[in-house]
């Protein structure tokens, strides 16, 4: 039953976890606070792009629509149902993830942190936050049922381990410049 609960979670947390990573892929151009600056830093930074920001909420999206459609098959051979990802649900875990991020650079350029700097904490939880943040907001009866308290608690705890993995693996090949 827990264990059920946990991978649905998980699974409800996917399509956040994708931005991120396309937006490293497809990222850069044109900066969305284009090139302005409050005080004498820059409102976000080179860092975060139109561009990085449409490819990761596409990607998040699309893997939503990938798991609706492997969800019966998977549901099938784990026994035991998994959430599926109406439409808006699916743009509010992709875009959320990403103005997660965004909301992260703002605060680290406010507090004197360049480009690139690590903010422990925050690197690892802000997409996290903004995608449930986003996804609690339009569509709250989907929330409550995909992520109980014990799931939310799981998901808070697994996924800066599963970021600080992923962004390690993609610093070694090379994709990324710094491992946070
Ligand atoms: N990226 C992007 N648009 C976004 C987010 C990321 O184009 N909305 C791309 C940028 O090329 C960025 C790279 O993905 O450099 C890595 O993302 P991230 O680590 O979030 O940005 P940083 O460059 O480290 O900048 P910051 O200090 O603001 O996090
Ligand atoms: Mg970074």
């Amino acid at each position: 039953m827990v264990g059920s609960l946990v991978a649905g979670a998980l699974w409800a947390m996917l399509p956040a976890y994708v931005p991120n990573n396309a937006a490293v892929l497809f990222g850069g151009g044109r900066p969305i606070d284009g090139g302005r600056t409050w005080g004498d830093r820059r409102v976000l930074g080179d860092g975060k792009t139109w561009r990085g920001t449409a490819a990761g909420t596409l990607a998040g999206t699309l893997v939503a629509l990938a798991l609706n459609f492997l969800s019966p098959t998977v549901a099938e051979a784990v026994g035991f149902a998994l959430p599926t990802f109406p439409l808006h649900v699916a743009v509010a875990l992709s875009f959320g993830a990403m103005l997660g991020d965004i909301g992260a650079s703002f605060l680290k350029r406010r507090t004197g942190r360049e480009r690139g700097a690590a903010f422990p904490g925050l690197d690892q939880l802000d997409f996290v936050v903004g995608a449930l943040g986003l996804a609690a907001l339009v569509a709250p009866r989907w929330f409550a049922t995909t992520f109980p308290l014990t799931a939310l608690a799981v998901v808070l705890v697994a996924t800066p381990v599963l970021h600080v993995v992923t962004n390690g693996v993609a610093y070694v090949l090379g994709l990324k410049s710094e491992p946070w």
